[in-house]
């Protein structure tokens, strides 16, 4: 009988860890059929293995979290949430580096194109000298990410959020190197203290807001968009020294979450997380979903537009589209104090977490 909750150990590694594996979240025959129709879909002559935006939405895919276990242990250990529309399929072909090491994040910032030139960045602002350029006249160029600068109309928040990241698993990924979702396992309360810093210093929510330059220069001199505020990134290394290395996987600050097929991991928004390359020999196939826990009093809740699923700005439309909102809901204060309290939107894990 498919599980309806988190075991007591779950909820323990949840709560310490900021992620949890589900083993055999989605039936074998589900996985095929999903994998068949995801293999058929994709390119056969390009590296890059860009998935059609058709599979993001089709049954098969969503069907992996509506209809398995998924829906029931996330309706009981978080909460209510607006149906699942989308997801994001991901994969990623065998001996692909992906151009270098895991760079972890929180999702929800702007991803794209910024100056390779040092010089071109403000080291002050963080942001490009000839920010319209890269950000557009006025921040509204679209990331590549489909993520937006800023969230809100005033530029306070410049991050995205949602409650949970669930990625299903649709081939073996139990050896490490084989292109693992990998997290900074124990980060998210780390995370979670920055934003409070940030709200208590009246500061931007996210990059460009206290202790989180948006560019930084890496050791080589050259400018990248920077995934992680400066004390995570800090706080990971060190924890990093402590763990035992791990054969087969060079990334020793990244814990790859080893999966068979069928196999699911429930993160927390605020856990650091990045893809890895893959060393081989098979491709890499996960779909994953970016669900958030439903907002009483907010009048968008399912509807389609949000892309609930796979965007992880759903305070605006998907593609960047700023929504009405009644004077009675003010969706970015709501926002920030999920933000700097994210298991208040676990009904589940409320007893544990005040018991801790
Ligand atoms: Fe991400």
């Amino acid at each position: 009988m498919p599980a309806e909750t988190f075991t007591a150990d779950q909820k323990q590694s949840l709560l310490r860890d900021g992620y949890v594996i589900v083993r055999g979240a989605a039936p074998p025959e589900q996985v095929a059929r999903a994998r068949d129709r995801i293999q058929a879909a994709l390119p056969k002559d390009e590296r890059r293995l860009l998935v059609p935006a058709g599979l993001a939405t089709h049954e098969d895919t969503v069907g992996l979290l509506n209809d398995t276990c998924l829906a029931d242990i996330l309706r009981n250990e978080m909460g209510p949430y607006p149906p699942i529309v989308s997801a994001q399929v991901a994969v990623t072909p065998p001996y692909d580096d992906l151009d270098g090491a895991p760079a972890p994040h929180v999702d929800g910032s702007w991803s794209g194109k910024i100056p390779t030139d040092p010089d071109e960045i403000d080291l002050a602002t963080t942001r490009p000298k000839d920010a319209a350029r890269y950000f557009g006249p006025d921040d509204d160029v679209r990331g590549t990410n489909d993520g937006q600068l800023w969230l809100d109309p005033d530029r306070t928040i410049s991050i995205g959020s949602y409650t949970a990241l669930v990625g299903v698993a649709l081939n073996d990924q139990t050896e490490p190197g084989n292109g693992q979702f990998g997290v900074l396992k124990g980060m998210h309360e780390a995370v979670e203290a920055v934003f409070r810093r940030q709200r208590d210093a009246g500061s931007v929510i996210g990059p460009e807001g206290l202790g989180w330059p948006r560019i930084k220069i890496s050791a080589s001199g050259r400018p990248y968009m920077n995934g992680l505020p400066d004390a995570v990134r800090e706080a990971a290394h060190c924890a990093a020294e402590q763990a035992p290395p791990i054969a087969g996987w060079p990334w020793r600050w990244v814990t790859p979450v080893l999966l068979d097929a069928g196999d699911a991991v429930i993160a927390l928004h605020s856990c650091p997380h990045t893809p890895t390359p893959n060393l081989g020999p098979n491709p890499r196939m996960n779909v994953y979903f970016r669900v958030r826990r439903l907002r009483e009093g907010n009048p968008h809740e399912g509807t389609r537009r949000l892309g609930h699923g796979v965007s992880d700005h759903p305070d605006r439309g998907y593609f960047g589209q700023f929504l009405d909102y009644p004077p009675d809901y003010d969706p970015w204060a709501t926002s920030v104090a999920k933000l700097c309290d994210h298991w208040s939107e676990w009904d589940g894990m409320r007893e544990l977490v005040a018991s801790g």
